[in-house]
């Protein structure tokens, strides 16, 4: 059984696809993390994003590893400072490139493969990683509670942020997402739509659940 969860930044899909696979006792993938990483590793070493060779050149000798919400890159546990708007941007500017997404693409179609049963999350899970997946969800919520709800994740984890900054960064992610040649974001027709701005964690997870039993 293949669920996957696509969306815009903040849209929940994290919150809620973590909480339907444990409550499910499927494997959880966060495909963003995997972006995320990558884009953490680049900018340490100062590579240049506007070059998808250099990039390649890189991720090509990187591991990057997920247990269930936690990311190892090259075994360093990143699972916590990856989650800052900048690399979140680095992760949309890396994810436009082609060779980026197929790199990306064939290491979640494997991570899916072993697991079997999933609940994956990101931009791509229901149109390419898994066309055929047994539900495909696609979240939604307005920019401005997507950045309230950003703030206070970003809060609970220490980091000092400021809202007009995290609603502007997010404004700039969802245009690159939903323009991009590649992939853009964008349900098929087969997705079920969820707008999560006035809906509760616990109301989304039982309208997955009544789906998921249809
Ligand atoms: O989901 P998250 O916000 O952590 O993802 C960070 C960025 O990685 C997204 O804004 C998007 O550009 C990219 N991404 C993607 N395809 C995915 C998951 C994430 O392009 N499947």
């Amino acid at each position: 059984m293949i669920i996957a969860i696509d969306g815009p930044a903040g849209s929940g899909k994290s919150t809620i696809a973590k909480l339907l696979a444990k409550e499910l006792g499927y494997t959880y993938i966060d495909t963003g993390a995997m972006y995320r990483a990558a884009a953490l590793k680049l900018l340490r070493l100062n590579i240049n994003l506007e070059n998808e060779e250099e990039i390649m050149n890189v991720l090509e000798n990187t591991q990057i590893l997920l247990k269930d919400s936690q990311v190892f890159l090259d075994g360093e546990d990143v699972s916590d400072i990856i989650r800052t708007e900048e690399i979140g941007n680095v992760a949309s500017i890396i994810a436009r490139y082609p060779k980026v997404r197929k790199w990306m693409v064939s290491k979640q179609r494997e991570l899916g493969e072993i697991a079997k049963n999933v609940v994956i999350e990101g931009r791509d899970a229901g149109s390419r990683i898994f066309p055929d997946a047994d539900l495909k969800i696609f979240m939604t919520a307005s920019a401005e509670i997507r950045a309230q709800r950003r703030v206070q994740q970003l809060k609970e984890k220490g980091f000092v942020v400021d809202y007009n900054h995290i609603l502007q960064k997010i404004l700039e992610r969802d245009k690159l997402d939903y323009e991009r040649k590649e992939s853009p974001l964008r349900p098929t027709e087969d997705y079920i739509i969820i707008d999560t701005t006035d809906k509760s964690i616990e109301e989304v997870i039982d309208y997955i659940k009544s789906l998921i039993n249809k």
